[in-house]
């Protein structure tokens, strides 16, 4: 049995352990920072193949794990802590041998932890290099991940693609010099990276809720041809652009010849029901093994619930592919559907 650090979105823990406990038989769960991380176990499965099935069939809310190989109390003492991160990085020594290797420190708000993320990795970095691995930021072989929370230190070393996500806690961060327009256009960015589905692929994608246009303006630098709907204004700087067509309409009002795109997507603010029946509406307009990338908002007290209803009712229309929280999803979820 493999005891795990879990992440999710604050105030998503809840719902992130609700999806283990019932995935993994056996599960045992415990919180660590409030609403935000926790331990769960492998339970009555085997480690590999409980692993492999939470990568095949990632969970909605869980952004993150690695596995706990090295725990001891948290202090506020420098030396003492950066002994036992130093400790831990020589007992995996042997897996970071010529490996590119990237270290990941994270702490609770308010733990005694002395070191700050870049310090915590320098103090270790040393050791890694001398045992003959190289340290990377991205695209490493291993990831050796330090959280410390308020009480302890919790250390583990595995491969990328066993912790979900290669970002440290699954914090996928874009450079703000993207010209964008709006923050939501962050969200449309990790959901290509998380989906694996380049923009760039489609020809003319329709846009609902589109204003101020974060989401058009990344479209449109991808080459697509845009038709946005919202009765609210788009950014200046997008008004004059020959690839999109803004429509000054609420989305339940509008209808377009069958197959007119071949890309949906969705991050209305309203009722996520009011807008899976205006979405369904639409559906016809989207070609057949077209995409779509739908916000859904979660504004009930229960999501999980709510999430179930909205994937019954979607299934009419479309072929639901995955629902994941993406880190820059607040109250909402993100949704990617293809048209039956
Ligand atoms: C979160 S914003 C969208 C941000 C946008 N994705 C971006 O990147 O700039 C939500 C938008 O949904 C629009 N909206 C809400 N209900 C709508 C409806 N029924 N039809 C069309 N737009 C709607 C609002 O006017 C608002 O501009």
């Amino acid at each position: 049995m493999i005891t795990y650090l879990g992440t999710a979105n604050p105030g998503f823990a809840p719902y992130a352990m609700e999806e283990l406990r019932r995935r993994i038989r056996g599960t045992k769960l415990s919180g660590i920072a409030p609403g935000e991380t926790f331990t769960f176990t492998t339970g009555d499965l085997e480690p590999e193949p409980a692993l492999k099935d939470l990568r095949r069939n990632e969970p909605i809310f869980l952004r993150h794990l690695f596995p706990i190989e090295s725990e001891c109390e948290v202090t506020g003492d420098r030396e003492e802590m950066a002994a036992r991160m130093n400790a831990f990085a020589a007992d995996v020594g042997e897996r970071l041998q010529g490996a590119k290797t990237a270290i990941q420190v994270r702490k609770e708000q308010n733990s005694p932890f002395p070191f700050s993320s870049a310090e915590g990795r320098d103090a270790i970095a040393p050791t890694v290099t001398k045992l003959g691995g190289e340290v990377v930021a991205r695209e490493a072989d291993w990831i050796v991940s330090i959280y410390a929370s308020k009480k302890k230190l919790f250390m583990g070393c595995s491969k990328p693609s066993d912790n979900l996500s290669d970002w440290p806690g699954g914090a996928v961060r874009f450079r703000k010099d993207e010209g964008l327009i709006s923050r939501a256009a962050f969200k449309l960015l990790e959901a290509e990276r998380t989906f694996n589905l380049p923009l760039d692929r489609f020809s003319h994608a329709l846009d609902l809720g589109a204003a101020p246009g974060g989401w058009s303006s990344v479209l449109l630098e991808r080459g697509l041809k845009v038709t946005a709907v919202d009765p609210a204004e788009m950014d200046k700087s997008l008004e004059l652009h020959p690839n999109l067509r803004h429509i000054r309409r609420n989305a339940a009002d509008v209808s377009f010849a069958p197959g007119s795109f071949d890309l949906l997507v969705c991050d209305m603010s309203w009722d996520p029901h009011h807008t899976q029946r205006i979405v369904s509406e639409l559906a016809p307009a989207i070609s057949a093994g077209g995409s779509g990338l739908i916000t859904l908002k979660l504004m009930y007290r229960k999501p999980v619930q709510t999430i179930q209803e909205l994937v019954e009712d979607y299934s009419l229309h479309f072929d639901v592919r995955q629902v994941k929280q993406l880190f820059h999803n607040r109250e909402e979820v993100t949704m990617w559907v293809k048209r039956k």
